[in-house]
């Protein structure tokens, strides 16, 4: 394996990673990262490999050994591995099928448009603050069946376990686990409450749901709440941000979408593929294995970089080039293999819905001045998304 010469750290590389992403593919495929962004695992960055990681479970597992994110029990259904896996994934698919995810588009589209006006005549805006946190994390407490008057409460402690302020690895393991105590007891009692009487939302449904002919565990419920409420609350707000941050930058790009909305839906496509939002995914080897001539011992915590994958030269044409008319869509924002994204309808109607309704009420926007977008690590949040127009 080679030396740890390349991180993800510095402002500017989080900013724009491909450059590295490629030193890593071309250079060192099979490496450590330096800094705190090695997560004390080896990093996958070429395609093929990191497909390999998506695709045999048996090798390249999801047990809870593989990150650190406060939780105590195997989060439902991210970190159970194939046969397991496919009883919970058949429970829950129905409810994020696409038909189901439309009958929400409703209550999305007079969201946003209630966020958008309270910025529109301003000619500013902080969009993360303003829109691009409020409207997912809104929409899902809702759907959820958490309470939306404690959303800053929740917004924090997602915080607490996605990206906490710590200096070290021991710090953050500390950080992440005193967290995670507080999202058990909160996920508890709605539980607990629920369990009482049901309400007309997504708790109370897994709660009446059966797997393999039998209900859900209280635990059960409480540990598919804890991943949605880490995946729920934080990947849509950054892919909007993500999204709307290259659009300020790139006004050819941005015309496209204001001529003619029905490009909307391949944009997406190809800024998910381009920013990959969600940049990386965790796995532990279950045996000792070898990637690309290099040597790996079972137990070893493996950093899959989607982002690079998703640009790899030996896999896409012009991969640096964002092409709104591109041909191939499979590219892997939202994973890939059996725990493929379960939200990704869901994700992909919000998205839709923000920038048609964005573009229609604010379509000449930028930068202010002198911002420099600061990316956050893992899940690339943008909190000085400054925008004027
Ligand atoms: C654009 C937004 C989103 C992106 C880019 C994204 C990305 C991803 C990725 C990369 C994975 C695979 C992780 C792995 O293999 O280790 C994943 C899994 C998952 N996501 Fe998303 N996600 C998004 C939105 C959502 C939303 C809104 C939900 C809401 C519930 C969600 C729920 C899940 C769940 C439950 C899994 C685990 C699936 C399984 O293990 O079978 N995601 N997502």
């Amino acid at each position: 394996m080679s030396e740890k010469k390349y991180s993800l750290e510095l402002p500017e590389v989080a900013r724009n990673p491909h450059d590295t992403y490629r030193k890593l593919r071309d250079n060192a495929p099979v490496t450590e990262l330096s800094g705190r962004s090695s997560l004390g695992a080896v990093t996958l960055s070429r395609h093929e490999d990191v497909m390999r990681a998506f695709q045999t479970p048996e090798v390249f597992s999801s047990d809870p050994g593989a990150v650190d994110i406060g939780n105590t029990r195997p989060l439902v259904p991210l970190q159970i591995d194939p046969p397991h896996h496919r009883k919970h994934r058949k429970a829950l698919d129905p409810l994020f099928a696409p038909q189901q995810m439309a009958k929400h588009e409703p209550r999305v589209r007079e969201l946003i448009r209630e966020l958008i006006d309270n910025v529109a005549d301003e000619g500013h805006c902080n969009f993360h603050h303003e829109i691009a946190e409020p409207m997912p994390s809104t929409i899902f407490l809702e759907l959820l069946g958490l309470p939306v008057s404690r959303v800053e409460e929740f917004l924090a402690l997602k915080d607490g376990i996605v990206r906490p302020p710590a200096r070290s690895m021991e710090e953050r393991r500390e950080m992440v686990n005193a967290t995670g105590q507080e999202i058990y007891a909160v996920l508890e009692e709605v539980v607990d409450a629920r369990m009482a009487e049901r309400q007309d939302d997504f708790l109370s449904t897994i709660l009446d749901a059966e797997v393999e002919g039998q209900p859900l565990s209280r635990d059960d419920v409480v540990d598919i709440g804890y991943l949605f409420f880490i995946a729920g609350l934080d990947t849509v707000s950054a892919s909007l941000e993500c999204m709307v941050a290259f659009l300020a930058q790139n006004p050819g790009h941005r015309q496209q979408l204001v001529d003619d909305p029905s490009v909307i839906p391949h944009a997406i496509e190809e800024l998910l593929r381009y920013e990959s939002p969600v940049a990386s995914a965790a796995r532990i080897t279950a045996v000792d294995t070898e990637v690309n001539g290099c040597p790996i011992s079972a137990g070893t915590r493996i950093h899959v970089l989607i982002g690079s994958a998703n640009t790899d030269e030996r896999t896409w044409d012009n991969p640096d080039e964002v092409n709104f008319g591109r041909e191939s869509k499979k590219h892997i924002a939202f994973g890939a293999g059996v725990h493929r994204c379960l939200g990704s309808h869901l994700a992909r109607m919000e998205l839709r819905v923000a920038l048609e309704e964005w573009h229609a009420r604010v379509p000449d926007y930028r930068l202010a001045e002198g911002i420099e977008p600061r990316f956050s690590q893992g899940i690339r949040q943008i909190d000085n998304l400054e925008l004027v127009w």
